[in-house]
Order: structure tokens, then C-alpha cells, then sequence
């Protein structure tokens, strides 16, 4: 086995992953971002898209925002359908200027991954039988083997930013962890198509067949979901069945409908609420995904995976600089506090949206009296808009 050295051993090469080593980079903090799979199967993977602007000015500030200023779309707001009408909802205007920007995830871990490899610092793809040790001293490890070598890298501080599904947060005694999780009975069946968008804005749509979600990814590609079943059979949906159910799910008495185009992908989602408490267990610190899952219809995940990593990479600057641990030791709990802010929009903006397969219409009219009600108070637009466009990161 080979042994080596870093500062922060980074588990992950997805957004949390890569900002944290190019925020770590700008401060001259060593780090060696290990990952999984293969570069083409994380820089082609369609997730997010909505950055938050915070997102966007940190891309900026790290020196990776000159692509996203040239091909993001800036959103000032959003549509809110239900009942065969589009509200339009001016974020910008509500919340003095703030607004979102268009840019896939995808987009983003391309522009990381240039990034990364530009400072020559390093980033293993393909790495196997990745698993963190000695979590609580001052020498926590990561084994893994890269190419048929074990090797051995020895870190002051490991950032697990290995998703959901990662190692991580299953690393640490499940005695010190508090675990909240929320599982909804439907998913999303997401498309991408070649059709040009016909709205210039997102719409969110509730209708009585379920929800659905106009998006786009740019001046020639649509990105559209629609509600279905959890474990929904994509094989199921031919893309004349999607082109019909989203038809009638989107279209509003003013005639507007949806442009229609080759459909080039296809995947169903679960959804969930999830949230790991704390997020550090000695010297290894949770990020993104691998502490916190939010149902995407609040469009947040990708949003506060960064705005951990910036916590964090802070945090890490004042310990190499000063050998002081203050922020380190106040990440998780000023983490979780913008988390639960998350979930709290992330599960409502679902609940209003999504038929829940209830059998009371109670809920259902209460549903369109909260709809109606948001449409009708500048107080409730406000609220909304605050949330959905963000707090600044260091909130
Ligand atoms: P990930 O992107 O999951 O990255 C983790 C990385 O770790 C992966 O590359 C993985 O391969 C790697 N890894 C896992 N295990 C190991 C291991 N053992 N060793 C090494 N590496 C490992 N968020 C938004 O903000 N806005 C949106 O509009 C939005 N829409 C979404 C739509 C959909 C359909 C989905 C599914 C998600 C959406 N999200 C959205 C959420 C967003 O995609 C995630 O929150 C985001 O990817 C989190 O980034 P991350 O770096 O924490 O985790
Ligand atoms: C997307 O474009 O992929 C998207 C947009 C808004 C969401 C979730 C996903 O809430």
C-alpha cells in the first residue's frame, strides 16, 4: 500500500466536491478530491438546474463564471399555474433585484472539473473501495485503491461530499447521528427535448392529474417533469404518451402550450426530505447531498451544497491560518440552520404543487385555497420570493 499526504482529503467530485477544492485552491489549501466514477459519467449526469444567485456570484468569485455569464439565463421570475391560469410572480421585484439563473448542474461540474484540472492539484475519477478512518484523531485517513494500488492518504480533515448514497455519513456511529427523513408517495418522470422554449420562464403547474414543471436548459432545449409514481416504469412512457399528459397538465386558458421536439432523455426521481444531525463527527465535515436531500420543486439542492462547501472552505481557511477551530466548530449548526430553512420551503412549495393520492378532497381544496391565496398577498409573493431566490451564502 502507498501512503501520502494532504491537507483536506475531499470524498466526491460533484458540486460540493469540486467548489470545495477550487475554494480551497484560491486560498492555497491543499486537498486530493477522490471520486467514483468516471469523469464522463459525472459531467454528463442531468440533475439541477436553477442556481440561486448566490450560486452564481460564488462561480464568479472562484473564477469558473465566465461560460455561465455567457449561456446561463437569468430568471427575474417564475409562473405559478393552477386552475387553467398562469400567475406570473416578479421575484426580482418582490425581493429587490434578486433573481435565479438557468444553467444545468452539468453545466456547472464541467466548468469544476476544468477548473480543477487547470491547477493541477489532483482529481482521481475511477477510484475504488473508498472508506475514512480514524475519524476522531488528527490524522483521519482515506483508503482506497486507484488503478489495482491501495493506497493510503492521510488527511488533517476529511469532507465527506459523497452524496446521498455515499460512505460518508454511514461512517459515522450511527449512535452520534440524528437522522429525519420524509419519503413522498410520488416522483418525477424529468425529459430534456429539442424544442425551443415557449414560455421565457419557469412554470410550475398544479393540476387535478398531478403536477408538472416547464424548464429549460437553453435557447434549444426544453427540460420538463411531470408527477408520477415513485417507482414509475420509464419504459412505460412512450414520448407520445409524455407529449399528451404534459399538454393537459400545462396548458392554460390564455392558449399558452408547451413546444413540442425530439425527446433525448429520460429518468424518473424519487423524492425525499432527509437531514443528518450534526454534520461533523470529529474531524470529518458533511457537505451537500451527503448530509441533506430536499425534494427538487424548491430547487435548493445544488443551491445549498455550495453554500455548505463556502462554510466550510471559510471555516478551513481560519484553521490554517490562525490554528483556530472556531468555525469549524460552528459549521454544522449554522450549516443545519440554512438546511432546515430549505426543507421548510423544499416541502412546502412540494405539498402545495403535488396531489398526494389522498382520498379526501378536503385536502385538494385546501391545496387551490393556498394557491389562491399566495396569487392574492404581495406578504405570502414575498415570502416565496425570498425563499426560492435565496439568502446570501453567509446566511
Ligand atoms: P452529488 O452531486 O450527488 O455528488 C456526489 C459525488 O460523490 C458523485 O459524483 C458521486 O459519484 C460521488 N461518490 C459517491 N460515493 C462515492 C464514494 N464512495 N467514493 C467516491 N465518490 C463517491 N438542486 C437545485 O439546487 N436546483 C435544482 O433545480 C435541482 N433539480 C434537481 C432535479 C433532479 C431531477 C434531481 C435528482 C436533483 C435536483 N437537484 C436540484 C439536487 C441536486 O442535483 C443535488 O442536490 C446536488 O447534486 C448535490 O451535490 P453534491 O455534490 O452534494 O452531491
Ligand atoms: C430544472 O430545470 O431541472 C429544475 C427547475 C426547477 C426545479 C427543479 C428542477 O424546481
Amino acid at each position: 500500500m502507498t501512503s501520502s499526504r494532504t491537507q483536506v482529503g475531499i470524498v466526491g467530485a460533484g458540486p460540493a466536491g469540486l467548489m470545495l477544492g477550487q475554494l480551497l485552491h484560491l486560498q492555497g489549501i491543499d486537498s486530493v478530491i477522490l471520486e467514483n466514477r468516471s469523469r464522463h459519467h459525472v459531467v454528463e449526469r442531468v440533475r439541477a438546474g436553477v442556481l440561486e444567485q448566490g450560486t452564481v456570484d460564488l462561480m464568479r468569485e472562484v473564477g469558473v463564471g465566465g461560460r455561465l455569464a455567457r449561456e446561463g439565463l437569468r430568471h427575474d421570475g417564475i409562473h405559478l399555474a393552477f386552475n387553467g391560469a398562469r400567475h406570473r410572480i416578479d421575484m426580482a421585484e418582490l425581493t429587490g433585484g434578486r433573481a435565479i439563473t438557468i444553467y444545468g448542474q452539468n453545466e456547472v461540474v464541467h466548468d469544476l472539473v476544468e477548473a480543477r484540472l487547470e491547477t493541477g492539484r489532483p482529481l482521481h475519477f475511477e477510484v475504488e473501495g473508498v472508506s475514512v478512518h480514524d475519524l476522531e484523531s488528527r490524522a483521519p485517513h482515506i483508503r482506497f485503491q486507484r488503478e489495482g494500488t491501495s493506497h493510503e492518504l492521510i488527511c488533517d480533515v476529511i469532507a465527506g461530499c459523497d452524496g446521498f448514497h455515499g460512505i460518508c455519513r454511514p461512517s459515522i456511529p450511527a449512535s452520534r447521528l440524528r437522522l429525519y427523513e420524509r419519503v413522498y408517495p410520488f416522483g418525477w418522470l424529468g425529459i430534456l427535448a429539442e424544442a425551443a422554449p415557449s414560455s421565457d420562464e419557469l412554470v410550475y403547474s398544479l393540476h387535478d392529474r398531478g403536477f408538472a414543471l416547464y424548464s429549460m436548459r437553453s435557447p434549444q432545449v426544453t427540460r420538463l417533469y411531470l408527477q408520477c409514481a415513485p417507482d414509475e416504469d420509464v419504459a412505460q412512457w412512450s414520448d407520445e404518451r409524455i407529449w399528451a399528459e404534459l399538454r393537459t397538465r400545462l396548458a392554460t386558458a390564455d392558449g399558452w402550450r408547451p413546444n413540442e421536439g425530439p425527446i433525448f432523455q429520460k429518468g424518473v426521481t424519487g423524492m425525499r426530505s432527509f437531514v443528518a444531525e450534526p454534520m461533523r463527527f470529529g474531524r470529518l465535515f458533511l457537505a451537500g447531498d451527503a448530509a441533506h436531500i430536499v425534494p427538487p420543486t424548491g430547487a435548493k439542492g445544488l443551491n445549498l451544497a455550495m453554500a455548505d462547501v463556502y462554510r466550510l472552505s471559510g471555516a478551513l481557511a481560519e484553521f490554517y491560518g490562525s490554528g483556530r477551530e472556531r468555525l469549524l466548530d460552528c459549521y454544522s449548526g449554522r450549516a443545519l440552520a440554512r438546511t432546515w430553512r430549505a426543507q421548510r420551503f423544499s416541502w412546502w412549495m412540494t405539498s402545495m404543487l403535488h396531489r398526494s393520492g389522498g382520498d379526501n378532497p378536503f385536502d385538494d381544496r385546501r391545496q387551490l385555497a393556498e394557491l389562491e391565496y399566495l396569487v392574492s398577498s404581495r406578504a405570502a409573493l414575498t415570502s416565496l420570493a425570498e425563499s426560492y431566490t435565496g439568502a446570501p451564502l453567509e446566511a
